[in-house]
C-alpha cells in the first residue's frame, strides 16, 4: 500500500530570522498543482482573511459574496447592524445560493431579508436559518434545523475591514493580528476610505504577485529611475505571522527614525528641493497613492519657507507640521502617531497570507492577491488607495476591472507587472536552485513561507544554507 507523502518537518524559526541567516526555499509553492491543491484544505479554510471595507455593507440587508479557491462566502449585515457570514452553499443539494461565475469580483447587493436557492427554493434568513422546505413532510418530520441551516462562518473586523474565518477553532482576529494589528491601530485604517480601486487577472502564482510588493529590495533594479530621488536600502523584521519593512541606510550614523516610511527626505544636498521631488514622483508615478495632495503641496512649498542649508530632519519636521495644519483646517484630523510607533510601523506590513498595507498617517497603499481558479500560474491581483477624506467628500468608488499597464495603474506599478509573470516563467527553469531572498531586507519573503509551511504540513518550508 502507498503511504503518504512525507514531507520534511523543518522549517526555520523567528529566531534565524532575526539573525538574519540564509535560507532557500522551493519552488512547489509557486508552481505545484499539488500544492495548490493542498492550500484549499490547508490554508484558506484555516485563515482569517479579509473580505472588504466594513463601509462596503453599510446597511441592514447589504450582503457579498468573498470568492477564495473553491470557497465561496457570504457576508451580510442584519438588521442590528452585525455582520454574519455563511458559507454559500445551499444545504439541499449544495448549489451555490448566490450564483458566482467565473472571472467576477465579487457578488452584491441590498435590501436583502432571506436567500432563496435557485434550485429547489429552499429559503434562509439573515441568521442562516432555514425557513422554507418544499414538502417537508417526504423526508418524514426527521429534517431538523441543523440539518437545513447554512454553515456559519467566523466574522470580525479590524481597521475598517471585514474579515472572515472559515476555521470555527481558529484564534480570534485581536489574537491572530498581534503586534502587526496594534501598531497599525495608530494609524486608524477605519477612518480612511478608498481613493480608488482595481483589480485584474495576472498571469502568477498569487505568492509570486504579492511577493513582488513584499520588499524594497527591488527598486534599485526595477524602478532605476527613482533612484534620482532617494536612497532604496531597506530592513525588515518578522513579527510572528506578520512582518514589515522600513526604510534603512547602509551607514548607521545616518539612521532617524522620521526615515521609516514614505514621508522622508529626498537624497542630496538641498532636502526642501529633494524632499518635494521624491514625494512628487512617488506620488505620480504610483498612480496617485503612497502620499496625499496636501503633503505634495506642502512639501512644493518647502523651498520658499525655510532657509538653505536646513538639516534634513529639520525640513521633515516643519513639512509635516504644515501639511497636519492645512489637513486640519479642511477638516481632515491626523492622528496622533507616538515618536516610537512611527518608527516600529516602518514603511508597509505584509499581513499573512495575502495582505499588503504601504501606511501613512492619512493614507494607506494596499494589495490583497488570491488564487485563480485551479491554475498556480494565475491569480486575482487587487491593489487599492486608502485616504482619510473630509466629511462628505468621499467619493464614490467601486472594484473596476484594470489590465496591467502603465495607463491603467502608473509606471511604477507597470515596471513591477513586468517582472512578476517572468518571475513565474523563470522559477519553472531547471537551471534554478531555488531562491536566495536578502537575510536582511526580504524577511518579509521568508516569513511569508516559513509560516505557509507551518500551515501547510511542511511543504515549502525554508531550509538554512549556512549550516
Ligand atoms: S439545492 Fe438548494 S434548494 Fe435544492
Ligand atoms: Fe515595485
Amino acid at each position: 500500500m502507498n503511504k503518504p507523502e512525507k514531507f520534511a518537518p523543518a522549517n526555520i524559526t523567528p529566531a534565524d530570522m532575526d539573525a538574519e541567516r540564509l535560507v532557500t526555499y522551493p519552488t512547489e509553492a509557486f508552481l505545484s498543482k499539488e500544492y495548490l491543491e493542498a492550500e484549499k484544505r490547508l490554508l484558506w479554510p484555516r485563515v482569517w482573511q479579509m473580505v472588504e471595507r466594513e463601509s462596503d455593507l453599510p446597511n441592514p440587508g447589504d450582503w457579498m459574496t468573498y470568492n477564495v479557491a473553491d470557497e465561496s462566502i457570504i457576508v451580510l449585515r442584519k438588521d442590528d447592524g452585525t455582520l454574519r457570514a455563511f458559507h454559500n452553499v445551499c444545504p439541499h443539494r449544495g448549489r451555490q445560493l448566490v450564483s458566482v461565475p467565473d472571472g467576477v469580483h465579487s457578488v452584491r447587493g441590498n435590501n436583502r431579508k432571506t436567500f432563496i436557492c435557485g434550485f429547489h427554493g429552499w429559503t434562509f434568513d439573515l441568521d442562516g436559518q432555514n425557513i422554507y422546505i418544499l414538502d417537508p413532510q417526504d423526508w418524514h418530520g426527521k429534517l431538523t434545523p441543523e440539518m437545513t441551516c447554512l454553515s456559519d462562518v467566523k466574522v470580525d473586523t479590524w481597521g475598517g475591514y471585514i474579515y472572515i474565518n472559515m476555521d470555527p477553532d481558529s484564534v480570534s482576529l485581536k489574537e491572530w493580528m498581534g503586534r502587526a494589528g496594534e501598531i497599525l491601530d495608530h494609524f486608524e485604517l477605519a477612518k480612511m476610505h478608498y481613493k480608488w480601486r482595481q483589480w485584474a487577472i495576472y498571469n502568477c502564482n498569487w505568492k509570486t504577485a504579492i511577493e513582488a510588493f513584499l520588499e524594497p529590495y527591488h527598486v534599485a533594479g526595477t524602478h532605476t529611475q527613482l533612484l534620482a530621488y532617494g536612497n532604496y536600502y531597506a530592513l525588515s523584521r518578522q513579527y510572528g505571522l506578520h512582518s514589515v519593512s522600513s526604510y534603512d541606510t547602509r551607514a548607521p550614523e545616518f539612521q532617524m527614525s522620521e526615515s521609516s516610511g514614505t514621508t522622508r527626505a529626498g537624497k542630496g544636498d538641498d532636502a526642501r528641493r529633494s524632499t518635494y521631488e521624491l514625494i512628487r514622483e512617488n506620488y505620480e508615478t504610483v498612480n496617485y497613492s503612497a502620499s496625499t495632495e496636501t503633503l505634495v503641496a506642502a512639501a512644493s512649498r518647502l523651498v520658499d519657507e525655510l532657509p538653505e542649508g536646513t538639516p534634513p530632519q529639520e525640513v521633515i519636521a516643519h513639512w509635516m507640521a504644515s501639511a497636519k495644519r492645512d489637513d486640519a483646517a479642511r477638516g481632515v484630523i491626523w492622528p496622533e502617531v507616538p515618536p516610537e510607533i512611527m518608527a516600529e510601523a516602518g514603511l508597509a506590513w505584509g499581513l499573512f497570507p495575502n495582505q499588503n498595507i504601504l501606511h501613512g498617517v492619512t493614507f494607506a497603499l494596499c494589495y490583497r492577491v488570491r488564487p485563480y481558479k485551479d491554475d498556480p500560474d494565475k491569480c486575482v491581483f487587487e491593489s487599492y488607495a486608502l485616504e482619510r477624506f473630509p466629511e462628505g467628500e468621499v467619493p464614490e468608488t467601486e472594484w473596476v476591472y484594470a489590465d496591467p499597464t502603465g495607463e491603467n495603474w502608473g509606471s511604477v506599478l507597470a515596471q513591477d507587472f513586468s517582472n512578476m509573470e517572468f518571475v513565474q516563467k523563470g522559477m519553472k527553469s531547471s537551471g534554478f536552485r531555488g531562491p536566495l531572498p536578502n537575510p536582511h531586507q526580504e524577511q518579509k519573503v521568508i516569513n511569508l513561507h516559513r509560516n505557509l509551511a507551518e500551515f501547510m504540513e511542511g511543504r515549502g518550508a525554508p531550509n538554512l544554507l549556512d549550516v
